[in-house]
């Protein structure tokens, strides 16, 4: 064997197991340099964990799958990585923690680890031909016109998901796992702004509140923007993960649930103000104008029974919205679905059906919330792999 073990993908989790698998180790990426999206990542000071990490903030077929690695590299064993590199970070906010610095330090720590464990990188290489041998696998690396046959005792698929393909995001793992008889969940784009007609929202690009926004069965109480396209903003991200092709989404724009109590107050103090003015006690002006004249309301406060603002307030608590898409893998955060956890081991992430073969980070069918939770699994699943290897 040339090698105890190839890595094909340098980027959190590639680069993570790399760092810590030992032996004959080769990184393989097509990318010209290692770790892009941790460098774009968390606006380039990377979100690299979430204190509050927990198996309820992913979304996977299998929801147990991911506690065995989580439990076993937490988010603070991460934290105490990255302190013990001198990397000082801070907590944004709902536990987010970013560096000070940049994201380069992330990658520039991974990168030192990697050659203190004396791995070797191939970058602009790609791999072709995967085939299963008796005791390992077979692969032609790919590098310009060279091609190199290399076999391997262990291969870990580290590509990632389908999201920016402008950045190489490619479903490389997806199509291997498929190949080797490995299910494959329903993959779409995740943690991605939702879009809907054209001048559906005419007059509130810009505007940003607080809401709650609720897809299937899930709520995210966060920030919710109006764009040109659509809805975007930390809620609307998070929901578009659990959001379903065709269904609707219902927000909450009045999450600190005093509404009525607001409107009835005013109504005693100033009865002769709109219900189109009232409503700015509650939301932006632009947004107040907005759904005076969606939902054609008239009149003055005075004029409202309690029962008529109390249907006021639950259109309010309650807008349900069909998107029409979503702005697609080209912007997507992550991809949700992924190889099908019921193929692995959650304890090594390996393949039952192929020894030796494993599938680490976001390939695999568990995507994290907005927040450092999909490093945190990046970094949770990849030590998984390495501590087995
Ligand atoms: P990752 O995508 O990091 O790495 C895959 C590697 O495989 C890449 O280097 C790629 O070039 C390589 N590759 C792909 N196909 C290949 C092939 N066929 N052959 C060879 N190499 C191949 N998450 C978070 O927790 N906090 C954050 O702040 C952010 N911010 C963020 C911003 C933006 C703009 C995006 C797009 C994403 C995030 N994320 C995030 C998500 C996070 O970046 C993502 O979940 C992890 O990078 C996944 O790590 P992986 O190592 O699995 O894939």
């Amino acid at each position: 064997m040339d090698y105890d073990t190839i890595i094909l993908g340098a980027g959190a989790a590639g680069l993570m197991c790399a760092a810590h698998c030992g032996g004959r180790v080769l990184l393989v990426d097509h990318a010209k340099k290692p770790g892009e999206k941790i460098r774009i990542s968390g606006g380039g000071r990377c979100n690299f964990t979430n204190t509050g990490t927990g198996p309820e903030n992913f979304l996977s077929a299998n929801p147990h799958f991911a506690k065995s690695a989580l439990a076993r590299y937490t988010q603070w064993d991460f934290i105490s990585l990255v302190s013990e590199h001198g990397i000082a970070w801070h907590e944004k906010t709902l536990g987010q923690l970013f560096c000070d610095g940049s994201a380069q330090q992330i990658i520039d720590m991974l990168l030192g680890l990697v050659g203190r464990a004396g791995a070797e990188i191939s970058l602009s290489t790609s791999a072709e031909d995967i085939t299963r041998l008796a005791d390992g696998y077979g692969l032609t690396l790919v590098r310009g016109n060279a091609r190199q046959l290399v076999t391997t005792r262990n291969l870990v698929l580290a590509t990632g998901g389908k999201s920016i393909p402008k950045m190489g995001a490619t479903g490389f793992a997806h199509d291997l796992a498929r190949q080797m008889d490995l299910p494959v969940t329903e993959r779409a784009p995740a943690l991605v702004p939702l879009t809907f007609a054209p001048d559906r929202f005419a007059g509130l690009p810009g505007v940003a509140l607080p809401a709650r926004v609720t897809a299937g069965a899930t709520t995210f109480a966060e920030a919710l923007l109006f764009t040109h396209r659509g809805l975007s903003g930390p809620a609307i991200l998070q929901a578009s993960s659990y959001w379903q092709e065709g269904a609707e989404i219902t927000i909450d724009l009045t999450p600190g649930g005093q509404a009525l109590a607001t409107l009835r107050g005013a109504r005693r103090k100033v009865g002769n103000r709109s219900l189109t003015r009232s409503l700015d006690m509650l939301l932006p002006a632009r947004l107040s104008d907005y759904l005076a004249a969606d939902w054609q309301l008239e009149g003055n406060l005075a004029d409202q029974s309690d029962a008529a603002l109390g249907a006021l307030c639950d259109r309010l608590s309650q807008w349900r919205l069909r998107p029409a898409g979503s702005e697609g893998y080209r912007t997507a955060e992550v991809t949700r679905g992924g190889v099908s956890t019921e193929a692995l081991s959650s304890r090594s992430l390996q393949s039952h059906a192929h020894p030796g073969l494993y599938f680490i980070g976001e390939c695999v069918d568990v995507t994290g919330w907005l927040g450092g939770y999909n490093f945190q699994w990046a970094w949770s699943s990849a030590m998984a792999a390495a501590r087995a290897i």
